[in-house]
């Protein structure tokens, strides 16, 4: 039997006014503009949709670079997101997803609070085989390249190791390592978000905060996923994990022994949760799932969770309460906005925390307005982008 305490997808209006999505007044049919940064050989891509601000194909033959930047927003500075390393199998399948991903940065940026806009890119090509000093310095230029419009970091597939190589042709990236001045691994502070998103769901759903004795189920133990269990083993928690790697659920069960392993996803979303926490890849949440599904929360640090956008409404209408992933896991951009001005690790896990707020405004924004969370949290973080874009037009004397 269905949930409820959303209402049935015809009840929900559409009240939300919409913003453009890049916070700004994109006229409709604005086409993204390309640019074409190659040396020595040149592509050109296709015109990526509207919405996006710049998208800049680099190639460099001699390193065997291929990388796209998608900025979408700058409406609130300069464009911050993640370098993910992938053997796409298409340049198009490489365009797709780096305009998707891009434009979640936007959201997640704004919604954070942080003065960056929405960025990503995406290397092409196999990070075991493919990733070499020259193609990470290469991929650095092209960044110092953009001026500062494009902020890199980590992704899938790039550690802080590599953005150490690649800051020594750049100025414009975070995520370095400690010992190169940068705060570290940001799946700390991710998983720590993503605790507090936990939180604000569980006293939604069950009027209190507090995580003790309800079973989460955790896809995913790699760098977020196996922080996050230790945050619920030690909020009193009972987890329950899988992942594809068993060397990932070794490193869990030799720090926890008491946590429950099953085999796969599949039976991780049929098994008899309180929450449901994707943290491996993006996609998770498909109409599958959503149909077997136990849990009454979603809350997971995984980007683009959702297998389409309308997965959202059918969570709504099976009374499954889902705190959207770009809200959830903007820890780790936190970490490397804060890194920007030189690392202050206790700001950034104060600002870390304030996902316990924004989550809970961002319900009750959806329940005011009868709408899903996904929408509610969209509408607020088009909000701030369109409202901080409009004081460009304040004008101020150059110098
Ligand atoms: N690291 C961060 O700071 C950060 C920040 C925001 C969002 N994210 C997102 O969180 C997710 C996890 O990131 P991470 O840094 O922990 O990556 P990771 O590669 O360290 O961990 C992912 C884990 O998922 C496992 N996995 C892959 N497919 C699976 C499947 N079908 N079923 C079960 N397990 C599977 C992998 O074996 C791996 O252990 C990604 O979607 C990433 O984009 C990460």
């Amino acid at each position: 039997m269905a949930r409820t305490d959303h209402p049935p997808a015809a009840a929900r209006a559409t009240a939300l006014p919409r913003v453009s999505a890049a916070g700004r007044s994109v006229a409709p049919g604005t086409r993204t503009e390309v640019i074409v940064a190659s040396s020595p050989a040149t592509t050109v891509l296709g015109p990526g949709g509207p919405g996006h601000e710049q998208v800049v194909l680099c190639q460099d033959r001699s390193s065997g670079l291929r990388a796209i930047v998608a900025l979408h927003s700058t409406a609130l500075g300069p464009g911050l997101g993640g370098t993910r390393f992938h053997p796409y199998p298409s340049e198009d399948a490489a365009l797709a997803d780096v305009l998707d991903l891009s434009r979640g940065m936007s959201y997640k940026n704004a919604l954070a609070g942080l003065d960056h806009g929405g960025g990503k890119a995406v290397i092409i090509g196999d990070p075991r085989r493919d990733k070499t000093e020259a193609l990470l310095r290469a991929y650095g230029r092209f960044v110092q390249s953009l001026g500062g419009r494009y902020v890199t970091a980590c992704d899938v597939g790039t550690y802080v190791e590599d953005m150490d190589v690649v800051a020594r042709e750049t100025r414009f990236v975070t995520g370095r390592s400690e010992h190169s001045g940068g705060a570290g691994d940001s799946s700390v502070l991710t998983a720590y978000g993503v605790l507090q998103g936990l939180r604000a769901s569980a006293e939604r759903a069950w009027g209190s905060a507090s995580l003790a004795g309800r079973t989460v189920g955790v896809a995913g133990v790699g760098k977020v996923g196996r922080h996050l269990v230790g945050h619920l083993v030690a909020e009193g928690a009972r987890a329950v994990v899988t992942d594809v790697d068993a060397g990932a659920v070794q490193r869990v069960l030799a720090a926890h022994p008491g946590v429950e392993v099953v085999p796969d996803a599949a039976a991780l979303v049929r098994a008899d949760l309180d929450a449901y926490a994707p943290c491996a890849l993006g996609g998770a949440l498909t109409d599958e799932v959503v149909e077997v599904l136990r849990a009454r929360v979603v809350c997971g640090g995984a980007n683009n969770q959702l297998a389409h956008p309308g997965v959202a409404d059918a969570l709504a209408e099976r009374g499954v309460l889902y705190a959207p992933d770009f809200v959830v896991n903007a820890g780790g951009v936190i970490q490397v906005a804060d890194e920007v001005d030189g690392p202050v690790p206790e700001r950034a896990r104060e600002r870390a925390g304030r996902i316990f707020a924004t989550t809970q405004r961002v319900f009750a924004v959806a329940q005011e307005h009868a709408t899903t969370p996904v929408a509610a949290a969209e509408h607020l973080a088009e909000e701030r982008m369109a409202g901080v874009a409009r004081l460009r037009d304040v004008w101020l004397p150059r110098g």
